[in-house]
């Protein structure tokens, strides 16, 4: 596991990670928009779930209603919208200003209930107990210490509250096709790429930090959790044919897919 503890190359690394997303929030590079207009948040949205149509059962986006639930990681706001229009009580936290700021702003402009703060994943500002539910999508795959993160989330869910997390998975057909024609691809350009690049370049070429997990890491580190299950999903290419990204979501991503769906219990 590539973990970091929080020394200072971590503190530096976390800062790196925050200025990235804080200069390119995740969902902005699908849009040509104007940024925070209600052209630009639907456009979000009908993108993310046209190519991901698998997120709506996956994510249990109506399972929550009168349920208080904090989402690690909100980015711009599209999924927690999707649950406090389902009738859940939301809160949103980022690392950084910037999308906090955009989430924020949609759910005024859709008039839709919602708390948001910019806050760190490896360190929640919320008292034990706290929330009925967490969920998280793509998120702490992206923090140094991830299993700091994932004890946060213990913490702060009440007893018996649900998780509903998603992680990059490392035994799944993107890594095994990718990395060994993305090594090929390095050697035309006099490079040693290897696995961790791979999975790094996924959120983009200047992204500072990208993780997979095995079902078996992933066990260990969701241990303090009851019930804990797994579902593996993903989208091939946004650009190929839909036909063919209809067929990987039916035969193969299902056990072999780049995002792996954690649920568990308190
Ligand atoms: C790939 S984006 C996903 C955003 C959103 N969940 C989505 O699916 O659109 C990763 C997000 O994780 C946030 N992030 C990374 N490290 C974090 C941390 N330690 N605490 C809170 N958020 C973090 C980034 O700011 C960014 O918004």
């Amino acid at each position: 596991m590539n973990d970091l503890t929080t020394s200072p190359p971590a503190d530096a690394l976390k800062s790196g990670v925050r200025d990235y997303w804080n200069a390119n929030p995740c969902g902005t590079q699908f849009t040509e928009m104007e940024r925070g207009s209600k052209a630009f948040y639907d456009e979000v949205e009908r993108f993310r779930y046209e190519n991901q149509p698998f997120m709506h059962a996956l994510c249990k986006f109506d399972a929550f209603k009168g349920k208080t639930l904090l989402e690690v990681g909100c980015g711009l706001g599209t999924d927690i919208l999707q649950f406090a229009r389902n009738g859940a009580i939301t809160t949103g936290v980022d690392l950084t200003e910037e999308s906090v700021a955009l989430a924020e702003k949609r759910f005024q402009l859709y008039g839709v209930q919602g708390n948001f703060r910019t806050a760190d994943a490896e360190n929640l500002p919320f008292d034990d107990n706290s929330f009925d539910v967490v969920y998280s999508f793509g998120v702490l795959h992206h923090t140094p210490n991830t299993q700091k993160a994932i004890d946060e989330i213990h913490r702060v869910l009440k007893p018996n509250g649900e998780i509903v997390i998603m992680l990059y998975h490392k035994h799944s057909l993107h890594v095994w096709l990718g990395v060994p024609a993305y090594f090929l691809y390095g050697l035309t350009k006099g490079k040693l790429w290897g696995y961790d690049e791979w999975v790094r370049i996924y959120d983009g070429k200047h992204n500072p930090l990208g993780k997979a997990y095995s079902r078996r890491e992933l066990q260990e580190m969701f241990s303090k959790f009851k019930h804990v299950r797994f579902q593996t999903c993903d989208t091939l290419r946004r650009r190929f044919p839909k036909w063919l990204n209809d067929l990987n979501q039916k035969w193969f991503a299902t056990w072999a897919g780049f995002y792996i769906m954690i649920y568990g219990t308190k």
